[in-house]
């Protein structure tokens, strides 16, 4: 079982969506100076939702082999909720993707498990494949340890999904994100593991073989070949350094530093 690596860039709330052209098209120059092969390794960027028509009309006219996805969805389909965004018009947009549970918006928006589950269902509902972020507080570290937040986290988003749906788990320590502070590769894998199992424990052994397990906390091109070398790390989800074209590129160039 061989799974496609994803180097995913999450924006958060950068760029509007002029700006979001610009750093579209340099991104996909760059890679194709660079002869990025799209079948060894996926990139997807995550812009804000007013970025993402005009990304998606750029790749399709231009046919970049790029995916991009939502920051977010609603849990319901559709109706008087003001300001929400249905994963029906997501995937109207042509999302690939879409994140859930992203700690920012567990901790900003009060999002709890059984939210991020009914976001991850709704995903699922529209044929989006949810990115689901899971990860620790350092008080939870000393309380719990290294994966009990990230397995618990894991198997709640999980509840309802049918085995043999395709969905990405993001570990992403809460005190790694844009703090420069980045876990080990060591601790990734240890904690890639715990996912793995808790995925085949909701879903089934093959969807575990199959789920792409990205880490994600202060990642650059400096860090990222240390956590690609770790069988259970199959991607990166960046914040900060997928803002700058050139460094996104770097990371999602990690097999010429990998030696893959
Ligand atoms: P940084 O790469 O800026 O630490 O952000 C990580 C993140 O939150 C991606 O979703």
């Amino acid at each position: 079982m061989t799974r496609r690596p994803l180097i995913a860039g999450n924006w958060k709330m950068n760029l509007d969506h002029l700006q979001s052209i610009a750093l579209v098209q340099k991104l996909a120059w760059t890679l194709k100076d660079a002869s990025y092969d799209p079948k060894g390794v996926e990139v997807a960027v995550f812009p804000p939702f007013t970025d993402l028509r005009s990304v998606q009309t750029l790749i399709d006219a231009d046919r970049f082999t790029l995916a991009f996805g939502g920051q977010d969805l609603s849990p319901k389909d559709a109706g008087a909720y003001t300001g929400d965004i249905s994963g029906a018009f997501l995937k109207a947009l042509g999302c690939t993707y879409v994140i859930v549970g992203h700690s920012e918006r567990r901790q900003g928006h009060g999002e709890t498990d059984e939210i991020v589950n009914a976001k991850v269902l709704a995903a699922v509902r529209h044929g989006l494949v949810p990115v689901i972020c899971v990860g620790e507080t350092e008080e939870e570290l000393e309380l719990h340890g290294t994966s009990a937040v990230p397995v618990a986290q894991t198997k709640a988003a999980l509840a309802g999904v049918p085995a043999g749906t395709p969905v990405v788990v993001a570990y992403e320590p809460v005190w790694a994100i844009g703090t420069g502070k980045v876990a080990t590769p060591e601790t990734a894998q240890q904690v890639g593991v715990a996912i793995r199992a808790a995925v085949a424990a909701v879903l089934s052994d093959d969807d575990a073989a199959e789920t792409r397990i990205l880490y994600g906390g202060s990642v650059k091109s400096g860090n990222i070949a240390g956590f690609m070398r770790k069988p259970d790390v199959d991607g990166a989800l960046v914040g900060g350094a997928s803002l700058d074209p050139t460094e996104f590129a770097g990371i999602a160039r990690f097999p010429d530093h990998v030696g893959a």
